[in-house]
């Protein structure tokens, strides 16, 4: 079976927690944790948002390339930054304690690891392309390939960072909102 960025990648044995915590209940979260990660998440989709609406105007040739850079500039600084933080977080302290929480789901915190190593190779591209687009001298071709190359992995960056996310929540959010309704018992 092909697989696309579409493709059910959790197991169905990871969704209890999920099933006794659906979407359509997360608006009523009590756990403060779980509240700030999805307005986390949220912060990060918006960010990526704006990052693919000005390569949409560099495309679409209603920004020049100064116009770019400057706008560019600081989204890139801090998008990537915000990205490089919260993976670091994740990585670094909240997987290991939900996997301590819940060993059956230890797959799926595979799964996820693995996806911030795919996005860290990406974001890495964009760092690069980042420090170039500040140095470029904008009467070089270079710098506009520059602008044409950052468009393009910016783009790439969406639907995987995406997908990352949505996985992400089906398997944390519920995890945490059961855990604050045992402390609530
Ligand atoms: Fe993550
Ligand atoms: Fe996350």
């Amino acid at each position: 079976m092909e697989t696309t960025l579409n493709t059910p990648r959790l197991d169905p044995s990871w969704l209890g927690p999920l099933a006794r915590v659906p979407r359509s209940g997360w608006g009523a979260l009590t756990s403060e944790l779980a509240r700030t990660w999805l307005a986390m998440h949220e912060s990060l989709r918006h960010g990526q948002r704006e990052l693919e609406r000005l390569g949409q105007r560099w495309q679409a040739r209603q920004i020049d390339w100064m116009g770019f850079r400057r706008e560019a500039l600081p989204l890139l600084t801090a998008h990537l930054g915000h990205l490089h933080g919260h993976h670091r977080l994740e990585d670094q302290h909240y997987f290991p304690a939900l996997r301590r929480a819940d060993p059956n789901l230890a797959r799926g915190f595979d799964l996820l690891a693995a996806d911030h190593q795919q996005l860290d190779a990406l974001l890495r591209s964009l760092d690069g392309l980042h420090r170039q687009l500040a140095n470029a001298n904008p009467a070089e071709a270079a710098a506009w390939q520059c602008a044409h190359d950052l468009v393009r992995e910016a783009q790439a960056l969406g639907p995987v960072m995406l997908r990352h996310l949505h996985d992400e929540e089906d398997l944390v959010i519920p995890l945490l909102a059961l855990h604050d309704q045992r402390q609530a018992a």
